[in-house]
């Protein structure tokens, strides 16, 4: 059987006070309307799953981010309701299938949530998530009849003093068979407080037609939670960053501090890890086995190998530290960064587009851009690869076991043999054989009892 996503995201959210419309602002990493598209896509894979998503303010810029997934868009011009919302997809939606009406301002609705409500429109019942709170101000309040059965929504606006006491409130996540949601929406009708057409008026229509209306609830209000503000933004974003470390830990991760780490992707763990506090992983990161990271680290789009550590301060992006290394503290692995197994990477050292063989060490104050360093190589204190002449890259090759002096500058295009040893500071613009010692640098002059200039 089909199932349609119908998400409204039409909304302007002014109370966010942003440019950016509020279905873009991101809960660890990604947009609100991205995390509904993905939770919804996780329904149970028998069903063909259509997308439909509602835009209004700042339509093309919602099309333009979501652009290349499958979605069907329609457009809601003027806002007028929730029904009026659900009315723009009715001619687009499967004729026999369901659908799961969701909201891009509502992130954290879990799949299984998703999934039960499905169900149990699949029935030919309609699904509806409600929630009891403590406070139930500003929500549409769920009426019960004498025999516990929904019979209807009544928005806070439109609610009597008896009603606005109702503590079930409605979430707004409904599932609803299409032959149903057809007959109901085209027959909405906007006289009440607002004036607007309600989608939560189609739960009377469907008790007078007595289809059966299951109510579910959610396994943590935080799921049914919208955003209308940056507190709310931020309150989501504490609790989706919670159930991250918490995954973390249930697969072996040992946090210092499951309240300062920051997911703002997938972090893969090959075995139990270390981490220390204020640690932020973007993208998809894979930690092997024993890995130790310490504190204040920022690591993005990276693998780091079985038994490495990590050290203070480190920033690691698109890159791989291979077994054993040791990386940091103060450490900036910038793209295309490759670190063979037991490599050593000290503080304040650089590295972009690197190879850097096994056991190799590079200990401090160092820039190795668009290089690749053979075995057991020394790369001594302040040694740079210049690796632009303004308009063009250039590499640098070094050969195993060669030994770099510090504060050296190596002059791309060359190449240093195996076994090579560059004099320190020396400026080396020619390549150097195997087992050579190249020194370029002015020699040194000493004369004896010099007398330094005085004040006449
Ligand atoms: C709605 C429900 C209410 C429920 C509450 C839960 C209705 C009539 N009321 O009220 O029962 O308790 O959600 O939060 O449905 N939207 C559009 N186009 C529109 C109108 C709304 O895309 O024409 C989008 C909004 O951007 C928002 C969502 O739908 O993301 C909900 O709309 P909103 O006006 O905030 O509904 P509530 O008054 O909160
Ligand atoms: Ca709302």
């Amino acid at each position: 059987m089909n199932t349609d996503i119908i998400i409204l995201a039409a909304g302007q959210g002014s109370r966010m006070r942003s440019k950016l419309p509020k279905v873009l602002h991101k809960i660890g990493g990604k947009s609100m309307l991205q995390h509904v598209i993905d939770n919804a896509s996780a329904i149970a894979a028998a069903n063909q799953i259509n997308t439909h998503v509602i835009v209004g303010h700042k339509s093309e810029l919602v099309q333009e981010v979501l652009a290349g997934q499958i979605i069907a868009f329609a457009l809601q011009s003027e806002q007028l309701g929730t029904g009026h919302a659900v009315a723009q997809v009715l001619n687009n939606l499967s004729d026999t299938g369901v659908s799961l009406i969701l909201y891009g301002d509502v992130p954290l609705t879990q799949s299984s949530t998703m999934q039960e409500l499905v169900d149990i429109a699949k029935l030919d019942q309609l699904g509806l998530l409600t929630v009891t709170l403590a406070n139930p101000m500003g929500y549409g309040r769920i009426v019960r009849d004498e025999h516990q059965q929904v019979a209807a929504i009544v928005e806070q606006k439109d609610a009597s003093a008896e009603q606005l006491k109702i503590a079930e409130i409605n979430t707004g996540i409904m599932a609803v068979p299409n032959k149903f949601l057809r007959k109901w929406i085209s027959q909405l009708g906007n006289n009440n407080a607002q004036g607007e057409y309600y989608l939560t008026d189609i739960i009377a229509m469907a008790a007078a037609d007595n289809v059966a209306i299951i109510t579910r609830s959610p396994g943590a209000e935080q799921e049914v939670q919208g955003v209308n503000d940056k507190v709310q933004l931020a309150q989501l974003e504490r609790f989706y960053q919670q159930q991250q470390a918490r995954q973390l830990m249930l697969k072996g991760a040992t946090l210092a501090d499951p309240a300062r780490i920051d997911v703002r992707g997938k972090v893969t763990l090959e075995g139990e890890v270390f981490i220390d506090v204020n640690v932020i992983f973007e993208g998809d990161v894979v930690l092997g086995e024993g890995v130790s990271i310490a504190a204040n680290c920022v690591i993005k789009d990276a693998r780091i190998g079985a038994n490495a550590i990590i050290k203070a301060n480190t920033m690691i992006e698109h890159s791989s530290v291979g077994e054993l290394c040791e990386v940091g503290p103060y450490a900036r692995l910038r793209p295309g960064t490759q670190l063979a197994t037991k490599a050593k990477i000290g503080n304040f050292v650089e590295t972009k587009k690197a190879l850097i063989g096994e056991g190799s060490k590079v200990s401090h104050l160092t820039y190795l851009g668009d290089a690749q360093i053979g075995r057991e190589v020394n790369i001594g204190a302040g040694t740079i690869t210049c690796n632009y002449d303004g308009v063009n890259k250039f590499t640098t090759q070094i050969g195993d076991g060669a030994f770099i002096g510090s504060n050296s500058s190596l002059v791309a295009p060359v190449n240093i043999g195996a076994g090579a040893t560059i004099g320190a500071g020396s400026t080396i613009s020619k390549d150097v054989a195997d087992k050579q010692l190249s020194v370029a640098r002015g020699k040194q002059v000493n004369i004896k009892n010099w007398q330094r200039p005085v004040k006449k």
